[in-house]
């Protein structure tokens, strides 16, 4: 999304925060006046598609102008994935997982998580998926979810020293993560 300009990123996390999306929970950590980072996490039901649907036009407008993205294989894939999205709209379907597969049991997923520039390394990456994972566990929920992109080496270390483990599909890691949560804990 950073790649088609901060008008497409602007315009997620404006869905993200104001869009309808009753089991969502949003986390921020500040300072004063200031936001050290923020965490969307739970179970945005048709969080991406509903963004995609009411930008669609939009979205294929900034595909359009920014052609040598086309050459980006991942960049591809997450074309692919929007359009299905769009074709999945039209049909009522399971509950399913970041990474599109049908999920065995309820997750709580995390959409996005980020620590400001200046604050990073101090904990408060941290602090959110503490915060974050409280809410799955008061909620109920045995099992959280993720997707990262595999080159983002400093967010997949964050999250495998928190416990999180890769998940495979079919027999390749494509960035899917899971944790899963015990009661006991
Ligand atoms: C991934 C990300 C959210 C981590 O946030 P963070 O605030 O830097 O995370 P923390 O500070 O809690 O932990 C990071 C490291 O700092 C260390 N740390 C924690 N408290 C610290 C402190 N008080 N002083 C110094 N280091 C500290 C942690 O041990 C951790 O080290 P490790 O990764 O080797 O385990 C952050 O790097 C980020 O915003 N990245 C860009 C956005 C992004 O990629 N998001 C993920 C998309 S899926």
């Amino acid at each position: 999304m950073t790649q088609l300009g901060t008008e497409v990123v602007y315009r997620y996390y404006d869905w993200l925060v104001n869009g309808p999306h009753p089991e969502a929970v949003r986390i921020g950590l500040f300072a004063n006046e200031d936001m050290l980072g923020f965490c969307f996490g739970g179970r945005f039901r048709g969080a991406t598609g509903g963004f995609v649907r009411d930008n669609r036009y939009f979205l294929m407008w900034r595909v359009v102008t920014h052609p040598w993205l086309i050459l980006n294989p991942f960049f591809r894939d997450r074309v692919k994935v929007g359009f299905s999205i769009l074709r999945r709209l039209r049909k009522p379907k399971p509950a399913k997982g970041v990474s599109g597969q049908v999920l065995a049991i309820p997750s709580f997923g995390i959409l996005a998580i980020a620590t400001h520039p200046t604050y990073q390394g101090q904990g408060v990456g941290h602090q959110l998926m503490d915060a974050a994972e409280g809410e799955a566990r008061q909620k109920g929920f045995r099992q959280m979810h993720l997707t990262v992109h595999p080159d983002n080496h400093q967010a997949v270390r964050f999250y495998e020293r928190l416990g999180w483990q890769r998940r495979d599909t079919e027999g390749v890691w494509q960035g899917v993560m899971e944790k899963h949560l015990s009661s006991s804990e």
